[in-house]
């Protein structure tokens, strides 16, 4: 397995792993090491299908439920469809509710942060790209971390954050009333430590909401603050997508957000999993 990195802060292309094959417990170290090291990994020219995303996701760890279907509905399922492909022949278009809803996740996040069991790593496969536009953009909340002074630090280290989807998402498209009611807002520690490395990060993005304790309009200045400070352009890795690609990104650290696409123009197919993290974090 050989690991290229691709931006400073995060990112590495991987060759050498063929991910649709059941793996050894040697790779699954290795991906996990390359997991706390990388935080974005990038596997080109993957022959992946359904089932074997969900055998590697599941060797990763412990597959997490899609809370939109679930939360909606209670049914539970593992697989999600990111993009606007229905079947060979037919897509949603830009006016579809599907399609409108999942322009929330043009908004930097991290997948699951409003879960009370956040998720560790999401794994998303491209089967159908768009000519233009379509990029997944990431960036390291741990560099970021990193860039500030040390005084600043120690002011945030000991704070709690509330990550709440209703909040963050109601502004894209309405969130149905069972699925908001499936998400009550949740506080997480603002700084997390990874727990191999012992390297911290911290942790907001758009569904952060309020700092526990904390007014309003100060909980607001701070999350923003840190939020720019994420996502300054220079900081940004934006995974141009081949069919074939398999990504996995680390959401103990990382954010992300979709560029968008025209889905009036264009067809997308990607399927996306995720391995659960754990239920405390610090
Ligand atoms: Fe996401």
């Amino acid at each position: 397995m050989q690991v290229d990195r691709l931006h400073l802060d995060l990112g590495g292309r991987v060759t050498g792993v063929d991910l649709a094959k059941t793996l050894d417990d040697e790779t699954v170290t290795a991906l996990r090491d390359a997991i706390d090291e990388y935080s974005v990994l990038c596997f080109p020219d993957q022959a992946m299908t359904d089932e074997a995303q969900l055998a590697l996701t599941g060797q990763l760890g412990e597959p997490e439920e899609g809370h939109v279907k679930f939360g909606t509905t209670g049914e539970i399922d593992y697989l999600a469809t990111i993009g606007n492909v229905v079947d060979a022949t037919t897509k949603r278009d830009n006016a579809d509710a599907y399609t409108l809803s999942q322009k929330g996740n043009n908004l930097w996040h991290s997948d699951s942060s409003f879960r009370s069991v956040p998720s560790y790593v999401s794994i998303l496969h491209g089967y159908e790209i768009p000519g233009e536009g379509g990029e997944t953009e990431f960036v390291s909340q741990r560099a970021a971390y990193a860039r500030l002074d040390p005084e600043r630090q120690l002011e945030i280290d000991d704070l709690y954050v509330l990550h709440d989807y209703v909040f963050s998402r109601s502004k894209i498209a309405p969130v149905h009333d069972n699925h908001a009611a499936s998400l009550p807002p949740v506080a997480h520690p603002l700084v997390r430590t990874n727990p191999n490395t012992g390297e911290r990060n911290f942790y907001v993005g758009s569904h952060a909401r309020s700092i526990i304790g904390w007014s309003g309009i100060d909980s607001r200045r701070l999350i923003d603050e840190l939020n720019e400070l994420a996502t300054e352009p220079t900081a940004v890795y934006s995974h141009h997508w081949s069919p074939g690609d398999t990504v996995f990104w680390d959401n103990r650290c990382v954010l992300h957000r979709g560029a968008g696409y025209d889905a009036n123009k264009w067809r997308r197919y990607m399927r996306q999993t995720r391995v659960a993290g754990t239920p405390k974090v610090t």
